[in-house]
């Protein structure tokens, strides 16, 4: 509707002081957010999402830039090395990379462009490479459906195609990564200056073989799945996200971990907690590990239905031996029992996976090379596996993660894709 007819229906409004008629629901802000389908690759169990038609990026909650392949036939313009947007392209080096310029100004010819240092999650690769302007499309949504075609703008990182040429655990399709990280130039944040949208976003992942899940950027809520099912942004719980030391992963403070109602054993003191969608599967560090392992089989109780470890999980069982329910095997529960009082808790759907058709394992896995109590790392990793089909809302503005599992009859699959006529 124009401004005019805005102003008409505002008028109209006020004079009449009553509810508006259908003809002024243009009253309302169009909705600034984007949706994309989010797809989960059967090869590798990593996450996708198109960012453009040709374009397929891998999902990095910890990545702090977007960075592709930029095709050849379509060199967008780079940005100088002077722009202050340089500085935030730089201001999370990777651990594995060493940048050769400052600032990201290259001492080399094209010295007026500025250099970026993309990171690939999966290898631990890096590059250097040119911050280029680009744009991303995207339906814009209302948290039920898509609406209109959006054209974002956004700042991106081309990396040289030997950053994917060890493409060992990364998608084929995939031509980069999208990161999601609470930085300048991350996907959220660049959403939100684009689209004048909040710094926010919901994270909804599929399981495998099932339909795509859903990530809306530059809202926090509402979340509709099916017909006449309640804003599940509605029904979150919340802890403080808390950022650690040159580290761009998001993390969370746990006070104990539980099975079922037990406390774990541990040290007394903070976890941390961090989340990640580049590993398939949660790990922890040794000193939380080894209890945690001890603790579920004997909770669990099934010594008759153990069988052999299956690589790289340690403790497994008959899957047919195992009690099947909604909510997955009926095995003890593990909280993480957060900071300002909610529990994020995995039942067996989120701490059960199939190996093959005879076995279940639990699914954590020993972090490696790390020591207990070293404050360098955090004590537990979420996988993509114990976050999928939980609705997960980074609010960047309030610093603070909400969460949800999605009841049993739905799940992050259902989001209807479908524009409305
Ligand atoms: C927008 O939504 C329509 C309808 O679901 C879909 O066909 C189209 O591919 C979407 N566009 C983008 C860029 O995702
Ligand atoms: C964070 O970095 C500062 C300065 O580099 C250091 O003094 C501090 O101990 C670090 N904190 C942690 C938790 O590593
Ligand atoms: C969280 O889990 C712990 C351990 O099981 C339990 O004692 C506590 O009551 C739970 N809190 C909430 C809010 O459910
Ligand atoms: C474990 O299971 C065995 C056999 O079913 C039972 O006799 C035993 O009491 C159980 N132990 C615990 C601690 O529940
Ligand atoms: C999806 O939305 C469309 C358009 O609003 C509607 O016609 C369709 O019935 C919905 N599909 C489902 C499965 O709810």
């Amino acid at each position: 509707m124009s401004r005019h007819g805005t102003l008409a229906c505002t008028l109209l409004v006020l004079l009449l002081a009553v509810a508006p008629p259908p003809s002024c629901t243009a009253l309302a802000p169009p909705p600034r957010a984007v949706v994309v389908p989010v797809t989960k690759d059967p090869a590798t169990s990593l996450y996708t999402i198109p960012v453009r038609y040709y374009d397929d990026l891998v999902v990095d909650l910890s990545g702090p830039l977007i960075w592709s392949t930029c095709a050849d036939d379509h060199l967008p313009a780079s940005i100088s090395c002077h722009d202050p947007t340089c500085l935030l392209a730089n201001a999370f080096p990777s651990p594995s990379c060493k940048p050769t310029t400052t600032g990201g100004c290259a001492t080399a010819a094209d010295e007026k462009v500025c250099t970026a240092y993309p990171y690939n999650p999966v290898t631990g690769q890096c590059a250097s490479g040119k911050l280029v302007h680009t744009r991303f499309i995207a339906n814009t949504t209302d948290g039920k459906r898509p609406l209109t075609q959006a054209s974002v703008k956004a700042i991106a990182a081309c990396a040289p195609r030997s950053l994917l040429s060890s493409r060992r655990g990364f998608p084929a399709r995939a031509t980069g990564v999208a990161g999601l990280a609470a930085t300048g130039l991350a996907l959220p944040a660049q959403v939100a200056s684009s689209q004048r949208a909040a710094a926010k976003f919901l994270l909804c992942l599929p399981r495998l073989g099932y339909n795509p899940g859903v990530a809306i950027l530059g809202s926090g809520g509402p979340f509709y799945l099916d017909e006449g099912l309640p804003d599940f942004a509605s029904t979150l719980d919340h802890t403080p996200l808390v950022t650690k030391n040159g580290s761009a992963a998001y993390h969370v403070t746990a006070n104990a971990i539980a099975l079922d109602d037990a406390r774990l054993p541990l040290r007394p003191g903070a976890i941390a907690v961090a989340m990640s969608t580049s590993s398939p599967y949660g790990s922890l560090r040794r000193d939380v590990y080894r209890p945690l392992v001890r603790a579920f089989e004997a909770g669990l109780n099934r010594s008759d239905a153990r069988v052999a470890a299956v690589a790289p999980f340690e403790l497994c069982y008959r899957s047919a031996s195992l009690w099947n329910t909604r909510i997955g095997y009926f095995v003890p529960a593990v909280r993480l029992v957060l900071a300002g009082g909610s529990n994020y808790t995995m039942t067996g759907t989120n701490s059960m996976v199939d190996v093959n058709r005879e076995t279940a394992c639990l699914a954590f896995v020993e972090m490696k090379g790390v020591n207990a109590g070293d404050a360098s790392s955090p004590a537990v990793i979420l996988g993509g596996f114990q976050m999928e089909n939980m609705l997960l809302q980074f609010d960047l503005e309030k610093k603070r993660l909400g969460f949800v599992r999605l009841p049993y009859f739905t799940s992050c699959s259902n989001f209807n894709f479908t524009k409305a006529q």
